[in-house]
């Protein structure tokens, strides 16, 4: 990894079920030798942002977007650092979704820079099983077969596998300054 001295880095998510959290803490346990702050976006002072050098800012996917807390930290903090990377956990299979859009469009117009985004599936924990077991029950018989079948690929993720990703990831964006 090459290394860059004093550099300060934030590792902020929102996360309902976990999995985000997952990835995040497997990030900061890569980054050892940096100067890593893992908080939680609920948790964070907006006017300390500018103080880091690069963010790593994570969120699970809901209805297609990052939890708006992530949205509006970006927006509303008028003072940005000008490195970003983005992380986050879905419950599709393919990442077709384009969760990190509207924060893309403020650093953008901040003249940001985001250096990668990394992504992973994760269990859909916040629907109950016996829910989750009567939704596909109403579908038809070859949506369910297919819907069945994802439930079982999607179980246990992020799994140790991905959390590996996640951490190669990290390092590669360190690489990237
Ligand atoms: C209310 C709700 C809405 C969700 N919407 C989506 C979605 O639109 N697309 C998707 O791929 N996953 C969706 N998921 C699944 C989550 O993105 C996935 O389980 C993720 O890992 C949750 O992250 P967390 O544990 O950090 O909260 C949804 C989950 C919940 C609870």
């Amino acid at each position: 990894m090459k290394k860059v001295d004093n550099l300060k880095i934030l590792i902020t998510y929102f996360s309902q079920t976990g999995n985000t959290e997952k990835v995040a803490m497997s990030m900061k346990e890569t980054l050892t030798g940096e100067e890593v702050d893992l908080i939680s976006v609920k948790d964070i002072d907006p006017s300390n942002l500018s103080t880091y050098d690069l963010i790593f800012l994570g969120s699970g996917v809901y209805a297609s977007r990052v939890h708006n807390s992530v949205v509006n930290l970006i927006k509303n903090t008028p003072e940005l650092p000008s490195k970003f990377a983005f992380f986050c956990t879905h419950a599709s299979l393919e990442f077709y979704q384009k969760p990190f859009d509207k924060i893309n469009k403020v650093l953008e117009k901040k003249n940001c820079t985001v250096l990668g985004t990394f992504d992973c599936v994760g269990e859909n924990l916040g629907i109950p099983e016996e829910t989750q077991i009567a939704m596909l029950n109403r579908l038809p018989d070859d949506q369910r077969k297919k819907a069945e079948e994802d439930r079982k690929e999607i179980k246990g993720h992020p799994n140790a596998e991905d959390l590996e990703n996640a951490k190669s990831f990290a390092k590669a964006i360190l690489n990237k300054l």
